[in-house]
């Protein structure tokens, strides 16, 4: 009797099984690096002696032609194709010849994914570091230019206390700044060589490894060849910085969003980054932020689902590894988008001053009375609480902090007197905030001038 599922799997190979084990579609990507790993190891097989010069020579030539195929966009993908690896290889041996057979000598794909990997996220996580940089000039830049606009701080996004809007954008800087130093020491951790792992123990022609990673541009070599087949802690390490900077991008918008919304009117973002109701024609939406926000989530999904992947994993290589690449290209492709288009917005927005200004209320000056009888020799513990009392009275009349006279003050406590007036002051309140790290105008423009000397501006 035939079985049922009989017709469709008996065959040695399922179409489906292909379909469903095929990478090209998508590790096409890294088709240079490939050619970048292949070259190096003709050159490193030529020297070991197992191949001549000119065979090796031959080999690096011939995938510099495959190279120009893929650039010119006429490279054809065959039936047979299942991941870049192969495709290369074959379309080089349809070059050079059967001299082609003899590149993956004492190499696996194990080792030359990894490289390949490796090879390619240095190249993206270098390109999106200065993507980061330039962000983080726009953000240094701006501050630098709006250094006296002054705008309400929030916490639990009360209002608070008056602060620079340079201070605010400050802030996100920094951030970015801590981003880019994660890449830069990432960069190190992915710039290890693999090649010459083997498929797992090792390679059994004594190729020069260390010449491997000098043609590479690696700077060392993975000591280890278990750890170097199996290890993709970089990816990992990259998707959490993916995730990292993508939290701050969201912060980031989701302050501007709030800002931009008709309550605040403090910001309105450039058209280019904003988009009109199919409607209601007086719609602005800040379509670009909320796309940002909203990108945030694909990243951290592409670092939980990765993670969950090489989880439990037993030693070395496991088809399951084919699972991380796209999980890291998609990250890097959003990452790049997002932080440009973060730089455009912060770099096209317009500001509305007086709306920040005009949201600053005398409340907001309540420590400032505390810290004004602080100087006159009063404890701050009763300081506040004398502050709060002239808080609830303002409250009770009806009127701001500042109508109160000063005999209404000195019923709270006999320390007040005339000069009571000069708390409020927004301005001098921010002033006020000198030390490192505080809103004052110096501080402020010295937290510039550090990130613009980090950026070797
Ligand atoms: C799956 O793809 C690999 C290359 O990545 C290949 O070596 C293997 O033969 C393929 N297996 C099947 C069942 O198609
Ligand atoms: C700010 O500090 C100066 C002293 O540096 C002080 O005289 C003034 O009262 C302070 N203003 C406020 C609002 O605390």
């Amino acid at each position: 009797m035939s079985k049922l599922w009989g017709g469709r799997f008996s065959g040695a190979t399922d179409p489906l099984m292909e379909k469903f084990n095929a990478s090209i579609h998508f590790d096409k990507l890294m088709y240079a690096a490939d050619i970048q790993g292949s070259q190096a190891y003709a050159k490193a097989l030529a020297l070991t002696g197992i191949i001549t010069q000119e065979e090796s020579e031959q080999l690096v030539q011939g995938l510099a032609q495959v190279r120009k195929e893929w650039e010119d966009g006429t490279f054809a993908i065959q039936a047979g194709d299942e991941d870049i690896h192969t495709a290369n290889e074959r379309r080089l041996g349809e070059i050079v010849g059967s001299v082609a057979g003899k590149l993956h000598t004492g190499r696996s794909r194990n080792d030359q994914v990894a490289t390949d990997m490796r090879l390619w996220l240095r190249e993206e996580a270098r390109a999106l570091l200065q993507h980061l940089k330039e962000l983080i000039q726009v953000a240094v830049e701006r501050a630098v230019s709006d250094i006296d606009v002054v705008m309400p701080g929030y916490t639990h996004l009360q209002r608070a206390q008056p602060i620079r809007w340079s201070h605010w954008i400050m802030s996100y800087a920094w951030g970015w700044h801590a981003d880019a130093q994660r890449l830069e020491q990432l960069i190190e951790r992915i710039n290890l060589l693999p090649l010459g792992s083997g498929a797992l123990a090792g390679n059994p022609f004594n190729v020069d490894r260390e010449f491997l990673a000098k043609e590479l541009g690696f700077a060392g070599v993975i000591p280890n060849s278990l750890y170097g087949v199996s290890d993709r802690d970089f990816v990992a390490e990259f998707l959490f910085w993916a995730s990292m900077t993508m939290i701050h991008i969201s912060r980031f918008a989701e302050d501007l969003i709030i800002y931009s919304s008709g309550e605040f009117g403090f910001v309105t973002l450039a058209d280019a980054y904003s988009t009109g109701s199919s409607l209601m024609p007086q719609k602005k939406n800040p379509d670009s932020l909320e796309l940002l926000r909203g990108k945030s989530g694909r990243v951290f999904g592409q670092m939980s689902g990765f993670l969950m992947t090489v989880k439990g994993l037993p030693s070395t290589y496991n088809k399951d590894l084919q699972e991380d690449k796209e999980p890291m290209f998609d990250a890097v492709e959003t990452l790049g988008g997002s932080l440009q288009i973060t730089s455009a917005v912060l770099a096209t927005l317009k500001i509305h001053p007086q709306k920040m200004a005009a949201s600053l209320s005398n409340d907001m000056l309540a420590t400032d009375v505390a810290e004004y009888l602080v100087r006159k020799g009063v404890p701050f513990r009763e300081t506040h609480h004398i502050a709060g009392a002239a808080v609830r009275l303002s409250e009770e009349r009806g009127v701001p902090m500042s109508q109160l006279t000063v005999a209404d003050y000195q019923t709270l406590h006999p320390s007040f007197s005339d000069d009571v007036a000069s708390v409020w002051n927004y301005e001098q309140s921010i002033e006020n905030r000198s030390s490192i790290g505080g809103t004052s105008k110096s501080r402020v423009l010295e937290q510039a001038a550090s990130l613009k000397k980090w950026l070797d501006l």
